[in-house]
């Protein structure tokens, strides 16, 4: 009987040691609160001028004449610059009919790009597109991703 007794005591001992002592997962303690959100903004976005052209059907054919004109070659007839004049000479394009690769970009942008010429990319002299023309060129490329 005492024998039996000693070795309930015994078992409840067991059970009340703690189980981190025996090996368990120790608690961890609260992450410290997320600090504030710093103060100071980011860096403002590079802002180029918006465009200031609202695309007619006129204006808009016209682009694209001159797009075939001056731009299809190297970047195709949808803009998706899979041409042979891209590939013949190495040149990297840009694929307009995934409206991805124009999302970040801004009007503005692609108005200095296309003007200035980038790269192996010729610019486009005025005497080919006056501005008015060369922000509905910039419509007109956009236009590629939609259906
Ligand atoms: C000789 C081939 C060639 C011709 C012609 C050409 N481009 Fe390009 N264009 C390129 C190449 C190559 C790039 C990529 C330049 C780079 O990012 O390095 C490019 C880039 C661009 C970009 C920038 C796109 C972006 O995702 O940032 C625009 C906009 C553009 N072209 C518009 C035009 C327009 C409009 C014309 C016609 C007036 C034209 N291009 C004519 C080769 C050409």
């Amino acid at each position: 009987m005492l024998r039996s007794l000693m070795l309930l005591f015994g078992a409840a001992m067991f059970a009340l040691v703690p189980t981190s002592s025996l090996g368990g997962t120790p608690q961890q303690a609260a992450p410290p609160p997320a600090p504030a959100a710093p103060a100071a903004a980011p860096a403002a976005p590079v802002s180029y001028p918006a465009n200031p052209v609202k695309p007619t059907p006129e204006s808009q054919a016209k682009a694209k004449s001159l797009y075939k004109m001056d731009c299809a070659m190297c970047h195709g007839d949808n803009g998706n610059g899979k041409t042979d004049v891209a590939t013949s000479m190495g040149m990297t394009m840009p694929d307009w009919s995934d409206a991805k690769t124009l999302a970040g970009k801004q009007d503005g942008e692609l108005f200095q790009t296309i003007r200035n010429g980038k790269d192996k990319m010729p610019p486009e002299a005025a005497s080919r597109a006056n501005d008015t023309e060369l922000w509905n060129l910039v419509i007109y490329i956009r236009s590629f991703s939609k259906p």
